[in-house]
């Protein structure tokens, strides 16, 4: 495709449990190339694991808020569309915009894709 034009922004489906797309995101960060993860929060059947609820509730946070901070940690070309038809969600997702991940947060949440628990 870029023979033909450039490329500014790519979007395909990657949240904290659906990681195939880890070396991409990380090459799009180094050319400049946003990336939008689709089903930010696993889709139509939001994302459920024990370690995101366990890292949530130590973080006083809600698990999908906790999902969100993850891909906003994740790399800086990360750009989130979560859907919701819910004002409450809405702004819990906001919120998520000011969350700092610690660390051994984000460590414990790359447990997620690797024991499959979801
Ligand atoms: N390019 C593609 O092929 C493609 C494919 C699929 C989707 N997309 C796009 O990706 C975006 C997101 O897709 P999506 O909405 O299907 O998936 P999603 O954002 O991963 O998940 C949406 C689900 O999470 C729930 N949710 C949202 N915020 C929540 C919160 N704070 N707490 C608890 N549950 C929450 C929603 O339920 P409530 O309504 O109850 O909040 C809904 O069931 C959309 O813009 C969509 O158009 C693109």
């Amino acid at each position: 495709g870029r023979g033909i034009c450039d490329i500014v922004c790519v979007q395909n489906q990657y949240n904290v449990a659906h990681r195939a797309d880890d070396a991409l995101i990380d090459d799009l960060a180094r050319e400049g190339i946003a990336y939008v993860p689709f089903f930010p929060l696993g889709g139509f059947s939001p994302l459920q694991s024990s370690i995101l609820n366990d890292v949530a509730a130590r973080i006083g946070a809600t698990p999908m808020q906790t999902a969100l901070a993850w891909l906003l940690r994740r790399s800086p070309n990360i750009l989130l569309i979560p859907g919701t038809s819910s004002q409450k969600h809405l702004k819990e997702n906001l919120a998520a915009a000011s969350l700092q991940l610690p660390d051994d947060v984000a460590k414990a949440l790359d447990g997620i894709a690797a024991s499959k628990t979801v």
